[in-house]
């Protein structure tokens, strides 16, 4: 079966994905911002630096997707900057800031620890580090036994490769005392695309819909029961006995 082309872009996806967030739980949480640098890591399309800045707070957001940098910078917020880095590398700045978010990007640095450490360099004594981490993304019921052992390997895949923690959310809090960190709030944010029970919105279907188009290596894990994989995991979220297992963890810490 030819493959699909990701039709919507992924600035598009992102933009359309923040309604379903409760990222205002966390930036309540978050120390104040008047006055305060932020470094973002991992920035997407700029609607959380553009929070921030409305909260008072100057903004370097880094991130290695150059599509969602240009989608970041045409946003033109004042005390905002966005350059290209890559994180698992030691970063190019030479601010001091008063603390660093990180939305959703922590999962891609299993070895987290050790990007904590790397990352903290950059923050000021006292300063503080926020992370949000989803946990289990895939764990959605009700599914066939194969279909959940196929993911579940996929999940595994992923970890041991060194690509992706799926089950990063609930590591946070111990990743980041393991790297020395105080930590000061943890907070379970409701999301009505990861962590709803019952019929899915059909927004939420639609992005579960493009986010397998777009999974190349979910693809080539499953091979032939990638399409039946799918098919099954779609339906799951639609029906009225869906249950989530996935929950959006918050972190907060100071050193
Ligand atoms: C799931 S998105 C989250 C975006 C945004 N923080 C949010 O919460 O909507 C993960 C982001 O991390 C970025 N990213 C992943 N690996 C990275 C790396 N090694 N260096 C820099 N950015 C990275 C991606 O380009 C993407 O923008």
């Amino acid at each position: 079966m030819p493959r699909k082309i990701c039709v919507m872009t992924l600035a598009d996806e992102y933009k359309q994905q923040l309604a379903w967030r409760s990222w205002k739980m966390a930036y309540d949480a978050l120390p104040s911002l008047q006055g305060a640098t932020v470094l973002d890591l991992g920035r997407g399309v700029g609607d959380q630096a553009a929070e921030f800045v409305a909260r008072g707070a100057r903004v370097i957001g880094v991130d290695i997707n150059d599509e969602l940098l240009d989608a970041a910078r045409s946003r033109n917020l004042p005390n905002a900057i966005f350059q290209r880095a890559d994180l698992r590398t030691p970063l190019d700045i030479d601010t001091i800031v008063d603390g660093i978010w990180c939305g959703f990007t922590a999962a891609y640095f299993p070895d987290l620890p050790i990007a904590l450490t790397r990352w903290d360099r950059h923050v000021r004594p006292g300063g503080w580090i926020a992370l949000t981490e989803i946990d289990n993304l895939f764990e959605h019921e009700p599914v066939s036994d194969r279909t959940a052992e196929l993911l579940e390997a996929y999940v595994q895949d992923a970890l041991t490769a060194g690509r992706y923690d799926f089950r990063m959310g609930r590591k946070l809090r111990g990743f980041m005392e393991q790297a020395d960190f105080s930590v000061v709030n943890s907070l379970t944010l409701p999301d009505v695309e990861f962590s709803s029970y019952g019929p899915a919105d059909p927004g939420v279907l639609d992005a579960w819909e493009k986010r397998f188009e777009c999974m190349m290596l979910l693809r080539d894990f499953c091979g032939r029961e990638f399409e039946r994989v799918r098919r099954e995991f779609l339906h799951c979220l639609a029906c009225d006995e869906h249950r989530s297992k996935a929950s959006v963890q918050c972190c907060i810490a100071v050193r």
